[in-house]
Formats: structure tokens, C-alpha cells, sequence
């Protein structure tokens, strides 16, 4: 069943009879969808003050009152929304049976922003939502409740203390849990860093060895300088503190120390600073124990490993770009392991922690070179991806 335009005209019109032209807002799953950017936006827009809501839009700054279209069944009549609708606002991603709760939802949401609603501003400011991050935890009445007690640093009185405190915490909740959210952000450098130190350190691997070659059978391949400098780059740019080359072959060692040399040297540090710099990351190694025995002994525990591979795995270990707070719940470090050839070796497979779901385009081509890999994996895991902010509000 889908509701009748002129119903709509009818209950608009009749609004508008009594109240003035209303600034419209629709809700449909289809619509934007809030979250409190969005809010953010659509407060400043829908001019909210402590007396009246006055509506300004520049092509209707006669509006002086907000509309909610709330819609049942099926929906409305297409036609409609085109017609009238100034705001479409979807409250998530699943299906309701009509439009009232979001529009409760909506009215929670802005009105907590109209000031003098919640008594005290500045906790609107601090919550979660409003900045790059979630709110820090809070507490309570009685001091120990069943097993747990509260912080020693928040009963301590020392302010300065506690806010440093309660930042720490923002900050760890925040890029466990909402990685996503953080990393939306335009961050400052300091929110960069600070970020990346929160997060477990990461390492990659890229194995010359236990990987499928183009007979079917394991065994080892040849390295390339090119996988070289793109994995020291792209370990500079996403933070990742080493990048082990592993080849059990003793000549390509020595290709690779003739290689790291020039850049180890006065003469590469003239050519190009930066590629030395990056290049600092790279560590030759014989074999995948030893990569974990240079881990291990660098940050006083074994790593996470996480494989990687073009081909689709469908155990219950397998993650993708959501996964962090399963995979840094530990603290761990975390290495990210590639292969060249045709792909880590199953027996390699099978002894990862985890297996990254395979990048993908919408073709039947799977064939991304493994420098190509290791830069999307790492944006896509540890990438910054902000969102422009006015895309969301016309
Ligand atoms: C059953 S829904 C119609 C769903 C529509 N046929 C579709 O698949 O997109 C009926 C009405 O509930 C409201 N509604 C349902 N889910 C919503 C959501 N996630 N956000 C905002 N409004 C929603 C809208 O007003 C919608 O027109």
C-alpha cells in the first residue's frame, strides 16, 4: 500500500494553513543518514535558539517551524518527496514499519543541541560523536560494585590528572572499537600520532618463501627491488615500524645487501633522503621464525599474524577492514604477512591467527601486484579516510 500524494497535500497544507511555510523533513531508509555530523549540520541550518526554532534556508527564510513526513506501509507516492521533501533522513540501515520512531529519534537528537536544553553545554561538546571521539567511561556510587572498583586516578582528585586520563581513554575506546569513526575525521597531526600509538605496533612481512609458484608447487621466489622501495613507502606512510623481506636464498641476500648499502650510504642519502628514510624500515630476513624471534624480542611478546591472499578462505578466522577491535583487543603486535608468487603456501595459511578478506575490484581480474596489495591492505587497515564534511547537508 503506498500513500496517496494528495494526502500528503492535505495534511501539508493544513499545517501550513496555521503555522507558515515549514522547513519539510522526510524520513526513508533511502534517505542520508544521521549520525551527529549530521545533527551538527542540520542544527546550524535549521537555526535552533533557546526560545523559537527559526528555520533559515536562503531560499526559504520565510520558514519559521520544522515538518516531520512520517510515512507507513509501503512508503509515499515517489512523486512526493521530489515535490516537498527539503531534508530526507534515514535513521539506519534496516527497515521500519513507519516513520514515527525515526522521527522521535530525530526530535531526541536535535533538541539536545538547542542550548539550555541539557543543563550543562560543555558535556554535550565532550560526548561521543562530536569529536574524533567516543566518550571517555564514567563512574559512580558505590566505589567497588561486585568485582570491579573504580580507577584510583579518578578517585584521586588531581584534575589534570584525570582529564589525561580520561583523553588516554577516549582515544584507546575509540580506535578499538570505532576505528572507522576516528580515522573519518580531518585529524591534526597531534590526533596522528597520538592515534598511531595507540594502536598495537605493526609490522609486515613479505615472504619469498613457503609461497606457490607458478608450477602449483610451494617453494621460493626472486626478489625485486621495486617490492623493496614500495613496501619501505608505504611503511612510512601507514606507520608500520619494520618490513621484513624473506628469502632463505643466499644470493638474493647479498642482491639485497648490495641493494640496502646504497641506500644505507652517504651517496644514496644525497640522491633521495626520503627513500633512505623509508628504506630504514626494510629488514632482510632467512625465514618467517625468524621474522617472529626479531618481533617477539623487540616488544616482548609474539605477534598477531595476519595473512593475506587474492583467493577467498571461509574459516571462522577470517576478518576484514572491520576487524579491529578483534584483532588489537590484546594489545599484540600485529604482522601483516604477503606473498609473492602465486600466494602464501596453504600450510602457511593455515597457521595464521587470521586471514584477511582479499582485496577486490568488480572484475574477474585478480591479479594485483603484491606492492599494489600492500598499499590498498594498509590504507584500507590503517588508513586515514576522511569525510568531507558539507557533502552531507545540501
Ligand atoms: C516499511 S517503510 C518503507 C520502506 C521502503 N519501501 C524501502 O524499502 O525503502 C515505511 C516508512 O517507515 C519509515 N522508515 C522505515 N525505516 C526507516 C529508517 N531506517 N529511517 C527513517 N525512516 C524509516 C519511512 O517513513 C518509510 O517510508
Amino acid at each position: 500500500m503506498v500513500i496517496k500524494p494528495g494526502i500528503i497535500d492535505k495534511a501539508l497544507g493544513h499545517c501550513e494553513k496555521k503555522w507558515g511555510v515549514g522547513f519539510k523533513i522526510f524520513f526513508s531508509p533511502q534517505g542520508k543518514r544521521l549520525d551527529q555530523r549530521l545533527f551538527r549540520k542540520l542544527a546550524k541550518t535549521i537555526n535552533l535558539n533557546s526560545s523559537k526554532i527559526t528555520v533559515e534556508k536562503k531560499h526559504t527564510s520565510s520558514k519559521s517551524h520544522i515538518i516531520l513526513v512520517c510515512s507507513r506501509y509501503e512508503g509515499m507516492d515517489a512523486r512526493v518527496e521530489k515535490e516537498y521533501a527539503d531534508e530526507i533522513l534515514s535513521i539506519g540501515d534496516y527497515v521500519l514499519m513507519g516513520g514515527d520512531l525515526p522521527a522521535q529519534v530525530f526530535l531526541e537528537g536535535i533538541l539536545r543541541l538547542l542550548p539550555g536544553v541539557v543543563g550543562k553545554e560543555e558535556s554535550v561538546h565532550r560526548e561521543s560523536f562530536e569529536s574524533p571521539f567516543l566518550d571517555y567511561p564514567t563512574y559512580g556510587l558505590p566505589v567497588k560494585w561486585k568485582d570491579q572498583t573504580i580507577p584510583d586516578v579518578v578517585l584521586s582528585g588531581n584534575h589534570a590528572e584525570i582529564e589525561k586520563w580520561r583523553d588516554e581513554q577516549a582515544l584507546q575506546k575509540t580506535i578499538r572499537r570505532r576505528f572507522d569513526w576516528f580515522s573519518s575525521w580531518p585529524l591534526t597531526k597531534e590526533e596522528k600520532k597520538n592515534g598511531l600509538k595507540s594502536i598495537p605496533p605493526h609490522y609486515i612481512a613479505l615472504m619469498h618463501d613457503q609461497v606457490i609458484l607458478g608450477n602449483g608447487k610451494e617453494g621460493v621466489t626472486s626478489i625485486t627491488s621495486l617490492d623493496i622501495h614500495d613496501s619501505a613507502r608505504s611503511s612510512s606512510t601507514y606507520g608500520i615500524k619494520k618490513a621484513f623481506i624473506v628469502s632463505p636464498l643466499k644470493d638474493q641476500h647479498s642482491i639485497m645487501d648490495t641493494f640496502l648499502k646504497f641506500w644505507r650510504s652517504e651517496e644514496g642519502m644525497r640522491y633521495n633522503k626520503t627513500r633512505c628514510e623509508a628504506i630504514r624500515r626494510i629488514v632482510p630476513s632467512h625465514n618467517f621464525d625468524e621474522v617472529i624471534a626479531e618481533i617477539e624480542k623487540k616488544e616482548g611478546i609474539k605477534p598477531i599474524v595476519i595473512a593475506t591472499s587474492a583467493r577467498f578462505y571461509s574459516s571462522d578466522n577470517v576478518i576484514d577492514y572491520s576487524s579491529h577491535e578483534r584483532v588489537w583487543h590484546s594489545g599484540r603486535p600485529v604482522l601483516i604477512v604477503f606473498g609473492t608468487g602465486q600466494g602464501l603456501s596453504e600450510e602457511f595459511m593455515e597457521k595464521a591467527d587470521f586471514i584477511l578478506i582479499p582485496v577486490q575490484g568488480m572484475t574477474d581480474y585478480n591479479h594485483l601486484s603484491v606492492r599494489s596489495a600492500i598499499a590498498v591492505v594498509l590504507d584500507r587497515w590503517i588508513g586515514v579516510h576522511q569525510k568531507i564534511d558539507d557533502a552531507s547537508v545540501t
